[in-house]
């Protein structure tokens, strides 16, 4: 019989493997009372780092349910399957990497088709590059400098491990966000992590995608989000704490939380902030 553990098998914690903007593991504590208590399917349509859903598979709550996480980000996407499914090839592979200036730019400069190649060469240059962010070109390709850490953790060998487990059954798709309306069914409990909306024009500070996530965007994914809502869907959301996303989702419960903003180019702007988590049960 398939194993639907999700995780609680194996002896590691699974956590998120990858730098990723915007994650959620400073948040997971306020996080903890805000999640409904049961639930049918897990969808996760902005799966970015994962941190929700590696806290949601560590503490055994997504045991034997059916599990969707999806991203529009062909390279993270391509990470997750290869964690799935070939993670020994990839660790090998990230092993071969070093953290060298002229090293970097040429492993960023490749355009290599295999996946397990295309994934340790994301990895590598997601814990080598500045800042950890990720940001591409109009083109679609990677183009952050060099980070000059003293020593990064290339190949985190018993993260990697965990997040295999973690992932078994798993569906991983390559999908924008919409397209959860196409499986979500009553009582299946989604998460969304969309890009935030600024709060200010100078905050656009990174880019996710060649594409960038505007008030439109914001708009058709409140619409998302109320149309879960009718169909009967528990659904929570995190966003910027702006008068906008007060508006678009307003009638709802909004509860605040506060977070410390870690990637930011102006220094004097980091320190805590509120951002809003938005359920409609
Ligand atoms: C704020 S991040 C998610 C952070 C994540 N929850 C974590 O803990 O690391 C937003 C994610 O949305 C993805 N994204 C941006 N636009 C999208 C779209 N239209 N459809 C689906 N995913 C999108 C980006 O690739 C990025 O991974």
């Amino acid at each position: 019989m398939a194993d639907t553990s999700h995780g609680t098998g194996g002896t590691r914690t699974p956590r998120p493997f990858l730098k990723w903007a915007g994650g959620k593991g400073q948040l997971l504590a306020q996080f903890e009372p805000l999640y409904p208590p049961a639930f049918r399917a897990y969808h996760e349509p902005f799966v970015g780092g994962g941190a929700v859903f590696f806290h949601l598979a560590a503490t055994g709550r997504l045991a034997g349910k059916r599990v969707v996480l999806s991203d529009n980000n062909p390279e993270l996407i391509n990470i997750y399957q290869v964690v799935q499914t070939a993670v020994h090839e990839l660790i090998a592979d990230l092993k071969r990497h070093r953290n060298e200036r002229d090293y970097y730019y040429a492993i960023r400069a490749e355009e290599p088709q295999d996946p397990v190649r295309r994934a340790s060469r994301m990895i590598f240059l997601n814990k080598t590059c500045y800042n950890g962010l990720w940001r591409v070109n109009r083109k679609g390709k990677f183009n952050v400098p060099f980070g000059r850490y003293k020593n990064p953790k290339i190949c985190d060998e018993e993260a990697l491990l965990a997040a295999h487990a973690a992932l078994q059954n798993v569906e991983i798709l390559l999908a924008p966000f919409e397209t959860v309306l196409d499986r979500a069914k009553p009582g299946d409990f989604i998460y969304f992590d969309p890009p935030y909306h600024p709060l200010n024009e100078t905050s656009r500070f990174t880019s996710y995608t060649a594409d960038n996530f505007g008030p439109e965007d914001q708009r058709r994914l409140a619409a998302v989000f109320r149309e879960l809502d009718r169909r009967g869907c528990l659904v929570m959301l995190s966003n910027s704490d702006t008068p906008f996303i007060h508006e678009l989702y307003r009638g709802y419960r909004i509860d605040k939380v506060w977070a410390s903003r870690a990637i930011n180019s102006k220094a004097d702007r980091r320190g805590q902030i509120t951002e809003v988590v938005v359920r409609n049960y």
